[in-house]
């Protein structure tokens, strides 16, 4: 693996000076930099427009123990049960307990959360929810409006620079394993000397043929970190979200149709009509994202069908246009009228459970390197997220992080010389190499794996790694692909290492199938012994 992704023929670059670096604006990126001390200059780097990241397309909402029929230790309970038992209980119990605290915090900053009648809290079920706990705005609207407050309170710290259109190239770092700064494209190379880096870069949708991602969610800020040598964990563990709008003209959609609709009374339902949910699991429709998403994908491939149906039709179109309008809208524009039809849907890549291991601060084992959010691998989710719980983690960790940097006095730091590496060869097959990683992850990666897939996979990502060793990546295009080479190597590598299937890692090959959650944790002590790390 190269050191540096950038092309370092071309300098010297320009440089400037901040006290922290955040990379990424959506929501953990937002919270971190609107949390950060005003004493501390801070550059918030957004790879393309403010406003345009992954945390805006979140429908469902958040999950927070808000009623009294709810409590902390119940939701702990669907959290750790969701996980298969491999969430690490003492992070799941403090995101937990400090839900309701930042859900107030929210408000307190605008953010409106639909109402009840009554006044009370709106919330609804989702897969692996015991309760009803998740709180929405707009009905499916959640992550757009919370977006959209938040970018603008950040806005309004000074500072607080927002650098748009601003690609983090590489993390460097010093002798001792320190941050020293990151290369930047932006309009060109650039440098920004800094002591502190926190990724909040979101996970790594695009490294999938099919994702509910935005197009620049290609693993960045995590493969930037793999290069300084930060420990990553989880990253055999990707969830797919059962319910993606099937576009029955063009093919897979990303577009997401929110769990919240089966929350509401939707039943999924296979191309004979049956609802098949009842044979996978006791919480049918509602149990837990990597069941349903399984499920589905046996459904089809046991009829030869590319989609299944999700049945709203018990529901009027009044109460499904308020409270799904995206939703509603998106069906509408594509010729479905999901009150009188049923919505062709099927799986797509839609989370990341690995990341960058950090610890409850949100540090990583390389020194003022900080990860928060879905690119951090706190192990809060185990091996299957529950759903609405990202939303919460982006908040309670970027709160850790902030705290966490709020409290120490950034060192004085020089950007050290970065060698140049000499001649390297002009990118080529660029569009080529981004096509296959997509297609062999989709193929050899994704709800159902085995040894034999991915081993095939492996190699030749491997080989399109080693081919990019030598090409001079001058353009963000080039250098995401290498991103999502290294990420498609570690996701590879981590699924072939564990052997038994457990959540989201399902392998055909696997005769243990969700069987001890006991075994599952040995597995996973064993692999996260090479991610230990004690800041
Ligand atoms: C959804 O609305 O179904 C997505 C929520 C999530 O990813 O947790």
């Amino acid at each position: 693996m190269r050191r540096y992704a950038f092309d370092t023929i071309k300098r010297p670059l320009e440089e400037k000076q901040y006290d922290v670096v955040v990379v990424g604006a959506g929501l953990a990126g937002l919270y971190t930099a609107w949390l950060l001390d005003d004493r501390f200059s801070c550059a918030l780097l957004v790879k393309g427009p403010l406003y345009s990241c992954n945390s805006s397309l979140a429908q469902g909402g958040i999950a927070a123990v808000m009623h009294p029929e709810d409590n902390t230790g119940q939701h702990i309970e669907d959290t750790l049960k969701a996980g298969c038992g491999l969430a690490d209980e003492e992070g799941v119990r403090m995101m937990v307990e400090q839900g309701p605290g930042e859900i107030s915090n929210l408000v307190s900053l605008g953010v409106v959360f639909d109402k009840e009648a009554g006044g009370s809290y709106y919330t609804t079920r989702e897969g692996g929810h015991t309760r009803k706990r998740v709180l929405h705005c707009g009905g499916d609207a959640t992550g757009d409006h919370l977006i959209q407050i938040l970018a603008d309170r950040v806005k309004e710290k000074k500072n607080v620079d927002i650098l748009e259109d601003c690609f983090l190239a590489d993390i460097v770092t010093g002798n001792a394993d320190e941050v020293c700064g990151v290369i930047v494209f932006q309009q060109g190379y650039k440098a920004i000397v800094t002591s502190r880096v926190v990724i909040a870069t979101g996970g790594i949708g695009q490294v999938y043929l099919h994702t509910t991602n935005q197009e620049g969610i290609a693993g960045d800020g995590i493969a930037a970190a793999i290069r300084t040598g930060a420990r990553c964990s989880d990253m055999e563990f990707v969830q797919f979200h059962p319910t993606a709008f099937y576009n029955t003209q063009s093919g897979q959609s990303g577009f997401l149709v929110s769990e919240a609709v089966r929350g509401e009374g939707g039943i999924l339902r296979n191309h004979r009509g049956e609802a098949f949910m009842e044979a996978h699991h006791p919480m049918k429709d509602l149990a837990p994202r990597d069941i349903t998403a399984r499920a589905i994908f046996l459904e089809m491939q046991a009829s030869g069908e590319n989609h299944v149906f999700l049945d709203i039709t018990s529901r009027s179109a009044d109460f499904l246009a308020a409270r799904f309008p995206t939703i509603y809208k998106h069906c509408k524009a594509h010729g479905i009228d999901m009150a009188t039809e049923k919505i062709p849907v099927a799986p797509v890549q839609h989370y990341f459970m690995g990341g960058i291991r950090t610890n409850l601060n949100g540090q990583s084992n390389i020194e003022g390197l900080y990860a928060c959010g879905e690119a951090a691998g706190t192990s809060v989710h185990g091996a299957n997220r529950l759903a609405s719980n990202s939303l919460l983690e982006c908040l309670v960790f970027s709160r850790q992080c902030a705290t966490h940097i709020n409290g120490r006095s950034p060192g004085k730091i020089a950007m050290p010389s970065i060698a140049d590496v000499g001649n390297r060869v002009v990118p080529a097959d660029i569009d080529d190499m981004r096509r296959q990683i997509k297609e062999l992850m989709q193929q050899h990666g994704g709800i159902v794996r085995n040894e034999q897939g991915m081993t095939l996979a492996l190699s030749a990502v491997k080989d399109i790694a080693a081919k990019m060793q030598h090409m001079a990546l001058q353009m963000p295009r080039h250098t995401e692909v290498y991103n999502m080479a290294l990420i498609a190597i570690e996701i590879l590598q981590a699924a072939l290492r564990r052997k038994r299937s457990v959540g989201a890692h399902y392998r055909e090959d696997s005769k243990d199938y969700r069987g001890d959650s006991k075994d599952y944790r040995e597995d996973s002590k064993d692999y996260r012994e090479d991610s230990k790390n004690e800041p």
